[in-house]
């Protein structure tokens, strides 16, 4: 089985390199001291490349990308450069993006394949912005849908879908934290359509993990019951006390 994997996802914080450093050197010491688990950091792009010189046993991970490789795209930052700072991971399709640099499901798409096409893990967000009743809704899967068009079955083995409901992000007003048994509906909902996308045995090979609220109480729950097989972790991710608590409890699954 695979690991755990816990992203750090930083979001535009903290303000500056140093403490940038300062914080990914004790998600460094937290990592080493659980070696089951898959700890990725996500710093905002300008502090990568300091960032990708201290970690070890920690991988670096981006919050976006750019498909192209090089060439006329003003602030973007593209795959190859990416690559030339060391990074694993990418985070594609949050729903910040989504939502304030009105990212489509077009370019969605076109980084997953970039990334996928050049050795990068993207780490794909799906999630709906609310929810009534316990049915995962019709948005989630057609976010997967959109993202994964063109994607050869065979590249999907590389791929990690993080399911966050946008309501269960700590910083949206009125946040909760999702329950590990809803989550568990939606890993079963994203794998089944992860099947008809592609093959049962392709689907079963992709990682499927929850973000939102996730903290040092409810990680393990997550794991557990709900069987996601790892966090991506917003808010908790800069306390670094919180985050190797994280860690710590994800190793005991
Ligand atoms: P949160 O953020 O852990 O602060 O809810 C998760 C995310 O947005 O990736």
């Amino acid at each position: 089985m695979a690991k755990p994997l816990i992203i750090a996802n930083w979001k535009a914080n903290p303000d500056s390199a140093v403490r940038a450093v300062v914080l990914a050197k004790k998600i460094e010491q937290a990592a080493r001291a659980a070696p089951k688990v898959e700890v990725v950091i996500a710093p905002p792009s300008p502090f990568l490349f300091s960032i990708g010189h201290i970690l070890r046993r920690t991988k670096l991970g981006a919050q976006n990308v750019f498909w192209e490789d090089l060439g006329p795209y003003t602030g973007e930052v593209s795959w190859r450069q990416l690559k030339h700072l060391g990074v694993q991971y990418v985070i594609i399709g949050h729903s910040e993006r989504r939502r304030y640099l009105e990212e489509t499901d077009e370019m969605i798409n076109k980084k997953v394949l970039a990334t996928l096409d050049h050795g990068l893990i993207p780490v794909l967000c799906v999630g709906e912005w609310e929810r009534s009743g316990n049915e995962i809704p019709a948005v989630v899967g057609e976010q997967l849908k959109r993202a994964l068009k063109r994607v050869e079955p065979s590249r999907m083995k590389n791929l990690v879908v993080a399911y966050e409901p946008v309501w269960a992000i700590s910083t949206n007003p009125g946040a909760r934290a999702d329950t590990p048994d809803s989550a568990f509906r939606a890993l079963v909902y994203l794998r089944r359509l992860l099947a008809s996308l592609c093959s049962r045995r392709a689907a079963e090979a992709v990682r499927i993990i929850y973000g939102g609220s996730v903290n040092a109480q409810n990680i393990y729950p997550f794991l557990k019951e709900g069987k996601m097989q790892g966090a991506l972790v917003g808010g908790a991710s800069l306390f670094p006390q919180e985050f190797a608590k994280i860690v710590v409890r994800a190793s005991d699954t």
